[in-house]
């Protein structure tokens, strides 16, 4: 075990949450083995959710967000991903020893995903109303009248209009937008006490993404779930989220509470994506971009990961990965140079 690791995983609660965790995931290791060598997508992430808490992970394009999700409901690809290592406490108990049948049910009536293309998530040849009428029969052994009214009645939660006359629609006849409201149904219809939302607006119109974005974090405080919220999009969670957690090449380099990230981050990867947003009072400025690419996950650089990209690199950068450092109270930054980068942002 490397050092950031064992830091990481010794201080699971520096990912920022006050109540009991819900969730407690610790130094979770994911590799898929391929023809093309072992890409270590996952390297020893930590990080805690509690009930009626929103938890951002962000980070760019294979940076092991979804696969850590993946992990965490027990749908991992696998062949050819492996969990090699690590701890995912659900309420207490280790999902990771337990067999097949308990992690379905946990997956049934504990825990559900949101994916972002609701279109392929959902079944083409069943009515809305049959899909989300059938969790109930499943699971709550309900009768098809029943679990048709219970159905009408998720709909209207998620505010689709006509809902009684459109329980019969099949996918294909609503918006996308209405469509990703028919997905939060379906993951909230056992009531969970954690949602896993993997980019759920990323195929939506910006308005439309924004409605969505509301709908399910009014829904996350009426049922005090915990959420988590996977995006490549720091303008998405501003508002929603109570902390962040980035991810770079399988780590986690930053958590903080949402506002202080925003108002001054601790990593220079944190402080390119936040430069690289669009914003209102930096009007006809261009935008930055981070120079280079996300590494190859089966050769990752030695030292820091992210150095062959930072403008802040310096040589010990090249050779010593950077522990997870407290740097304020509910705050870490994976970055040998935490203290300069955070005055830099002040
Ligand atoms: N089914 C798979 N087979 C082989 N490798 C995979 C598979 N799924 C993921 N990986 C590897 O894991 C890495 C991380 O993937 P992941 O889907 O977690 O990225 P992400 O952060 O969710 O990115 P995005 O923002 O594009 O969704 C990928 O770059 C890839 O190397
Ligand atoms: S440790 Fe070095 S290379 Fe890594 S983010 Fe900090 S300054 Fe940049
Ligand atoms: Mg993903």
């Amino acid at each position: 075990m490397t050092s950031s690791d064992s830091v990481t995983a010794a201080r699971p609660e520096s990912t920022g949450t006050d109540g009991p965790p819900l969730l407690d995931v610790r130094d979770l290791k994911v590799e898929f083995r391929t023809r093309d060598g072992v890409a270590k997508a996952v390297n020893g992430v930590s990080y805690r959710v509690a009930a009626g808490q929103t938890l951002a992970v962000l980070g760019e394009s294979g940076s092991g967000k979804s696969v850590t999700a993946q992990a965490i409901m027990g749908i991992l690809d696998s062949p050819p991903g492996f969990v090699t290592g690590g701890e995912i406490r659900f309420k207490g108990r280790d999902l990771l020893t337990l067999g097949r049948e308990e992690r379905r049910r946990i997956r049934g009536t504990g825990m559900a995903m949101i994916f972002q293309d609701a279109l392929s998530a959902l079944n083409p040849v069943m009515s809305v109303g049959a899909q989300l009428g059938e969790m109930f029969q499943v699971h709550r052994g309900m009768s098809r009248k029943a679990a048709r009214a219970e159905a009408v009645e998720l709909m209207e939660r998620v505010k689709i209009p006509a809902a009684k006359s459109r329980v019969g629609d099949y996918p294909h006849q609503f918006s996308g937008g209405m469509r990703q409201r028919i997905m939060i149904a379906m993951a909230l219809a056992l009531e969970p006490d954690l949602i896993i939302a993997d980019e759920p607006t990323t195929a939506l119109d910006v308005t439309v993404q924004a409605q969505v974005m509301d709908l399910l974090a009014e829904l996350q405080r009426e049922y005090h779930m915990g959420l988590i919220l996977i995006t490549h999009d720091l303008g998405v969670v501003a508002d929603v989220a109570d902390t962040i957690a980035v991810m770079y090449a399988g780590r986690i380099v930053e958590t903080a509470p949402v506002h202080h990230l925003y108002r001054a981050p601790a990593h220079p990867y944190t402080r390119g994506l936040l430069d690289s947003i669009p914003r209102l009072d930096h009007k006809g400025r261009e935008l930055y971009a981070i120079k280079g690419l996300p590494p190859n996950l089966t050769a990752i650089p030695p030292g820091c990961p992210f150095h062959p990209r930072c403008p802040l690199a310096q040589d010990v950068c090249r050779t010593d990965r950077p522990p997870l450092h407290d740097v304020a109270p509910g705050r870490t930054s994976a970055c040998h140079f935490w203290k300069e980068t955070l005055d830099g942002a002040r």
